[in-house]
This record gives C-alpha cells, sequence and structure tokens, in this order.
C-alpha cells in the first residue's frame, strides 16, 4: 500500500460529518477501528503483532527478544474535532517508511518496530500520553484506576469495555528494555519549517508542560430573581481568571489556555453553582512555567475572594522540560544532511506540543521528525500537510531507519 492508499483508508474514521474533525477517543468504537487498520496493516506487512499490557499495539520485524530494536510510530487517537494529521501522519509514515526500506532491499541488523500509543491526547480521561506514561512508569496503577471520563467511566472499565484486560496495566521496563532507539514523526504544530522553507525537521526539546483543574464553587439561584449584589457566580471570577492568564503568559513569553470548561448546574437561567475550567500552560523553562501558573492562581484566589466563591486549583499532570538525546539527534542530522539533501542542514526545532516521545526519552534514546505544516494549525480540522512533504517525510524517516537499523 502506498502512503496514500493508506492515508485514504484511515481518513474518514472517527471524523464527524458536523465539523470535519476527529472524535477518536481511547476506547471508543473509532479508537477500535483506528486499532483495527493498524493490526491490518501490520498483518499484511508479515510483521508480528502484539498489544502490550497497557494496550500499546506493536508491529515487529525481527525478534523483538534480540534488543537494540529501532522503534518508529506515534498515536491514531485524537483531540477533540482534531486534525487527520496529530498522530496518524507518524503511524502512516512508520508503514510506508517500511516498504520503502524493503523496496530498496536493505539489510536490517536491528529488529524494527512500529507502535501505535494508546491515549496520547488524553481527550477522553484528561491525562495526555496515558499509554506511554503507564510504559515507562510515570503513571501508577492507582493514579490510572483513578481516570474518569465525563460519564463517570473509569480508564479500567472502558479498556474492559473494549476488549482489553485492565489487571495487566503498569510499569513495563522489560519492553521498553528492548528499544534501543525511539524515533516519532510528527507534523509540525508551528511554522517553523513553513519559515525556514524546509519539509522536514529535527526536535530539539519539548516545553514543559501541565494541566491544572480550576473548581470555582459558588452559590446556584436564580438568573432572574437575584438581585446582583447577593450573588455568589462562580462565573464572575472564572472570567477574570482566563483574562488573568493571558495577561501572566504574556508578560512571561509564555502560553497559557482554558479550552475546557464544565458549568453546574449549566441552565441558562440559574447561576452557576460551579465553574470547573482547565488551565493548559507552557513555557520555554521550568521557572517560567512557574511563574505563569503561580500567577494565575495568586489572581484567581483574589477574585473568588472578592465575589464570595471558594476555588480549588489542582495540578492534574505535569511534563518536565524534554532535551532530546543529543547523540541521536545528531546522527540524525547526519544521516538526513547527506546525499539526497547533501549541502543542506536540517533545522532543528523546539516544539511547545506533548508527545510520546517526550514521555519515553527519559528511559530510551528518543528523537522526533517534523514535517512541514504550512498555517501551523493543529488540534484544529485545518490541520494541514502536503502530500509531497508527507512523502518527503515518508523519506526522510525511511534514510533514518536505514541509517540507524542497516548499519
Ligand atoms: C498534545 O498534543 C499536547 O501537546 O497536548
Ligand atoms: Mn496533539
Ligand atoms: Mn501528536
Amino acid at each position: 500500500m502506498t502512503f496514500h492508499s493508506m492515508w485514504a483508508e484511515l481518513l474518514p474514521v472517527g471524523r464527524s460529518s458536523a465539523s470535519g474533525g476527529y472524535r477518536r477517543f481511547a476506547w471508543t468504537g473509532a479508537d477500535a477501528d483506528c486499532r483495527d487498520w493498524f493490526r491490518a496493516q501490520a498483518e499484511a506487512r508479515g510483521l508480528t503483532y502484539e498489544v502490550d499490557r497497557n494496550g500499546n499495539q506493536w508491529a515487529w520485524l525481527g525478534d523483538p527478544a534480540e534488543g537494540d530494536a529501532v522503534v518508529t510510530g506515534s498515536h491514531l487517537d485524537s483531540v477533540p474535532d482534531g486534525g487527520a494529521f496529530d498522530g496518524p501522519l507518524g503511524v502512516v509514515s512508520s508503514f510506508a517508511a517500511l516498504d520503502e526500506l524493503r523496496a530498496r532491499h536493505v539489510k536490517f541488523t536491528r529488529p524494527v518496530a512500529i507502535v501505535n500509543f494508546g491515549d496520547e491526547e488524553g481527550a477522553r480521561f484528561g491525562l495526555a500520553c496515558v499509554g506511554s506514561r503507564l510504559a515507562a512508569g510515570q503513571l501508577t496503577v492507582e493514579q490510572a484506576h483513578r481516570l474518569t471520563d465525563a460519564d463517570g467511566i473509569t480508564l479500567p472499565q472502558a479498556m474492559e469495555r473494549a476488549g482489553y484486560d485492565p489487571d495487566t496495566i503498569g510499569p513495563d521496563p522489560e519492553r521498553l528494555s528492548r528499544i534501543g532507539a525511539f524515533v516519532e514523526l510528527h507534523v509540525e504544530q508551528g511554522r517553523a519549517l513553513d519559515l525556514s522553507g524546509d519539509r522536514v525537521g529535527i526536535a530539539s526539546a519539548i516545553w514543559p508542560h501541565g494541566r491544572w483543574r480550576f473548581d470555582f464553587r459558588g452559590e446556584a439561584n436564580h438568573a432572574g430573581t437575584t438581585r446582583l449584589v447577593d450573588r455568589r457566580d462562580p462565573m464572575l471570577s472564572y472570567a477574570e481568571t482566563v483574562l488573568a492568564a493571558r495577561r501572566e503568559a504574556q508578560l512571561a513569553g509564555a502560553v497559557a489556555t482554558f479550552g475546557k470548561i464544565s458549568v453546574e448546574p449549566n441552565g441558562v437561567n440559574a447561576i452557576p453553582s460551579l465553574v470547573r475550567g482547565w488551565l493548559d500552560s507552557r513555557a520555554a523553562d521550568q521557572a517560567t512555567l512557574d511563574t505563569v501558573v503561580t500567577g494565575v492562581e495568586k489572581a484567581a484566589r483574589e477574585y473568588a475572594e472578592a465575589h464570595g466563591v471558594e476555588l480549588d486549583v489542582v495540578r492534574e499532570s505535569f511534563t518536565p522540560v524534554v532535551e532530546f538525546e543529543h547523540a541521536l539527534r545528531d546522527e540524525l542530522a547526519r544521516i538526513l544532511g547527506r546525499d539526497k539533501h547533501a549541502g543542506l542542514t536540517v533545522p532543528v526545532l523546539g516544539t511547545g506540543a506533548g508527545h510520546d516521545a517526550g514521555i519515553l526519552s527519559g528511559t530510551v534514546p528518543t528523537a522526533m521528525l517534523f514535517v512541514r505544516n504550512p498555517t501551523g494549525v493543529s488540534h484544529s480540522p485545518a490541520e494541514y500537510a502536503a502530500e509531497d512533504d508527507c512523502v518527503a517525510g515518508v523519506t526522510a524517516l525511511a534514510d533514518v531507519l536505514e541509517g540507524l537499523a542497516c548499519r
């Protein structure tokens, strides 16, 4: 199968006809369809297919037990109304790169695997990179058991309903010890490559980032009969906090976003009793991120007090800065800088987006390739990469895999 035909096959899966965006949430029907697709691709190529104890899918060429494997891949799930590329581009490109290597008749000297990590976006249970975090021991079994979706379904229940055994979840050091290098190809989520005029780049670092839940509790009351002075309206302190987040981020040269909110009782004619908002904040370094989040929380407390509202702030997840391993990064630059790319230096860029590669980087040598995104838009149906650039990404990934696994 060509890149084009694989892409076309996956394109309708989990796509909302209303928004044109993807709703491929962990352990749902759309996720199952993506997983079936992955399995079919593995089997069509005669690769050894396996699902690990955390529900991540693997397709092996060569003997996994040999160790020092070169692994590539990404994820197939999406954010709510996400784009087609974030995740799937890496998985589809991995199969296409393997096909290209076979067409080149290379001789593999190391095992190679393609992986689809489960629940990278955290759209359903609120925590990103659940599959890789569990495997790397960065999420405990107890914490995973407490993850609950908007309908009150826990992660183990969701896994079970999808036909997976939740009793096996947990750290998987044996499996990760098979990996000598992990390379994740991903659509760029910014415009650095567009501005530099390059199709493909190499990742340097991932900004530290986290998610904080702000619960503003006030008093439900009648929207028509309650005098303004008598209200304890949590929506007001929430709204002011959104503006504070923007201000703090701007001052610090960071980013801060309230992109998800839940309101109780959520009635047009009722003052809310609870406004729960999730802050996502990221910065180039830890100190800056701390300054932003501390500033937002301080402002939120002042606003809450002014409105007679109670506030709880809980950090739901945090990923420290990731500096990708220099030796592997330099190896990628060397591989991509020769032959067809002769004379060209491959741009090396940082990103504010989180990735499974970032989670694994604490355990195995890890690197990332980015493919140009002309508008930089991501986590939206407008996310895009031109087919020529995707094909250049496949060639770059094939070159990298050949350089690493066929020495
Ligand atoms: C995942 O894409 C994230 O950066 O939140
Ligand atoms: Mn994403
Ligand atoms: Mn992604």
